[in-house]
C-alpha cells in the first residue's frame, strides 16, 4: 500500500517564537508525502519526487494541507456522556456528574461501546493520538487498549487509581489499584502502538499508600506514563492542603512518592507556587494546558507564557468531558484566548507546533509521530481551511500561511479534517 500523497504539505522542526520564524518549518505549496509500510518514506517538492517513486499511485488533497495528526495529551474517553453538564466547577461537577457516569464503566459492554465512539469521534476530528484516562475499572482499559489496538493506533491510557472521597462503587484499593494497573501494564504496554499510563486521579482521592505505590510502578517500568491533576481549582487545592498536612505545597504530594520526571504529564497547572514551577522544570515533568475545560469549568487561566519562559515543558490537550471540545483546532483557539488575557499572543505557528511535534516532544515521541520525517509513523491529516462559507468569504482576505492557519484555528473543527491517515491508511 505504498503511495504518494500530493498536497500543501506543512511540517515543523522547532518551536516557532514569531510569525516570521520560517526556519522552524517546511511548507512546501506542491508538496508530496511517500508513505510506504506504515511510515513516512519521503517528503518534500511534488517535482523532486524520486524516481523509484514515480509509479507509485497519488492522491491529490491539494489545496488540502497534509500535516502530522495531532495529539491530544489530556482526555478522559469515559466523560463523553459528561461533555456540556452544567453549573458547577470542579468538586461539585465530579461528584454531580462525572462519577455518575464514570460509575458505568463496571459494565464493559458500555465500556466498549464508549470507547469504539471515543476513537472514532478523534479520528473525524484529526486526532490520531491521544492521551487518555479510564476510570477505575480494569476491563473498561481492556476495552479501551482493544479498541485503539483493532484500529492501529498511537495511544497512551490507564485505569483511573482513586481509593477516597469518592463513592464507593468507583473505588479500588491502594493493592487492587496496584495490581492492576500491573497487570495491565504487562498485557498491553508495549504491544503494538499502545503504551501505559500509571494513573492517580488527583491527590483528594488517592491515599499516601496509593501515591506510594504508584510510584513503585513507575520504578518498575521505566518507560511508563503517569497522568494526573495539579493545581486546576482553588477549592481543590485548599481540599488537598488540608488532607496533607506534611506536604510543602501540591506537587509535593506528588513528588514526595517520586512521581515527577520526564514521562510524568499534569493537567491544568493553574495555580502554581514558584516552588512547584522550578520542581516541574527541574525534574522535566509536562504541565498540560487545557483551555476548553479551564474556561468551562471557571478554574482559572494557564500562563503558558511564564511556565514555557521558565522551561517547563508545556503541552495542549481537550480535557475532554470538562473540556468542550473534541476539536484540537477549537481547543488551540481557546488557548489563544487564554493567553490574550494573560498579556501573550500565541502565534499561530506555535499553536499549529504544538498540535503536533510539540506535543510529540512533550510526549518523548518526536521520533515517530508528530513530523514528516523519513522512517516517522505515517499518522497524518489533511486540513482544509475552505470548509465552511464563513472560512471560504475569510478566506478571500488571506495571503499567507501563518493567517490561513490562524483562520483555521479561529473558525475550524471537524469539518476541516478533510482525510485521515493511521499507519498510511486512509480512514476518512
Ligand atoms: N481532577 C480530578 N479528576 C478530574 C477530572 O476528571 N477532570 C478534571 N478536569 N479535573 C479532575
Ligand atoms: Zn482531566
Amino acid at each position: 500500500s505504498d503511495k504518494v500523497l500530493r498536497a500543501r504539505v506543512l511540517t515543523f522542526f522547532e518551536r516557532p517564537d514569531s510569525l516570521d520564524d520560517e526556519s522552524c518549518y517546511a511548507f512546501w505549496e506542491d508538496g508530496a508525502v511517500v508513505t510506504d509500510g506504515g511510515r513516512i518514506a519521503w517528503r518534500g517538492n511534488f517535482s523532486d519526487l524520486p524516481e523509484a517513486y514515480r509509479t507509485l499511485p497519488v492522491t491529490d488533497h491539494r489545496p488540502g494541507i497534509l500535516m502530522p495528526g495531532f495529539i491530544d495529551t489530556h482526555a478522559h474517553f469515559a466523560q463523553m456522556g459528561v461533555i456540556a453538564s452544567y453549573g458547577a466547577q470542579l468538586l461539585d461537577w465530579l461528584h454531580g456528574y462525572t462519577f455518575v457516569q464514570e460509575a458505568l464503566f463496571e459494565d464493559e459492554a458500555h465500556a466498549q461501546s464508549i470507547a469504539a465512539c471515543y476513537l472514532d469521534e478523534i479520528l473525524r476530528h484529526g486526532v490520531t493520538t491521544s492521551v487518555v484516562y479510564g476510570t477505575s475499572h480494569k476491563t473498561a482499559m481492556d476495552a479501551f487498549f482493544a479498541e485503539a489496538e483493532a484500529r492501529g493506533l498511537c495511544m497512551i491510557a490507564g485505569k483511573v487509581l482513586m481509593d477516597r472521597n469518592a463513592p464507593g462503587n468507583l473505588l479500588d484499593t491502594s493493592q487492587s489499584g496496584y495490581d492492576d494497573s500491573r497487570r495491565l501494564i504487562d498485557t498491553w504496554h508495549g504491544r503494538g502502538r499502545l503504551h501505559y499510563a500509571v494513573t492517580p486521579r488527583f491527590a483528594i482521592t488517592c491515599s499516601e499508600a496509593q501515591l506510594d505505590l504508584a510510584g513503585t510502578l513507575m520504578r518498575e517500568t521505566p518507560d511508563v506514563f503517569l497522568q494526573t491533576h495539579l493545581c486546576e481549582n482553588r477549592s481543590e487545592i485548599e481540599e488537598t492542603a488540608r488532607l496533607f498536612p506534611g506536604a510543602r505545597d501540591y506537587l509535593d504530594v506528588y513528588e514526595s512518592n517520586g512521581l515527577l520526571g520526564p514521562r510524568s504529564l499534569f493537567g491544568h497547572c493553574i495555580h502554581l507556587e514558584p516552588r512547584e514551577r522550578t520542581a516541574l522544570k527541574e525534574s522535566r515533568s509536562v504541565a498540560v494546558f487545557c483551555p476548553t475545560s479551564n474556561l468551562f469549568l471557571g478554574s482559572g487561566l494557564f500562563d503558558y507564557e511564564t511556565l514555557t519562559e521558565s522551561g517547563v515543558r508545556v503541552a495542549l490537550a481537550t480535557d475532554v468531558g470538562a473540556g468542550t471540545s473534541y476539536s484540537m483546532l477549537a481547543t488551540a483557539s481557546e488557548a489563544y484566548k487564554v493567553s490574550q488575557l494573560c498579556g501573550y499572543s500565541l502565534n499561530p505557528l506555535e499553536s499549529f507546533y504544538l498540535l503536533t511535534l510539540g506535543n510529540a516532544r512533550a510526549l518523548s515521541m518526536e521520533d515517530r509521530i508528530g513530523a514528516l520525517e523519513a522512517g516517522s509513523d505515517a499518522d497524518l491529516i489533511v486540513v482544509d481551511s475552505q470548509a465552511t462559507s464563513a472560512m471560504r468569504t475569510r478566506m478571500q482576505s488571506s495571503s499567507s500561511l501563518t493567517d490561513e492557519l490562524f483562520v483555521l484555528q479561529t473558525l475550524g473543527d471537524d469539518r476541516c479534517i478533510a482525510a485521515t491517515y493511521i499507519a498510511g491508511e486512509r480512514l476518512k
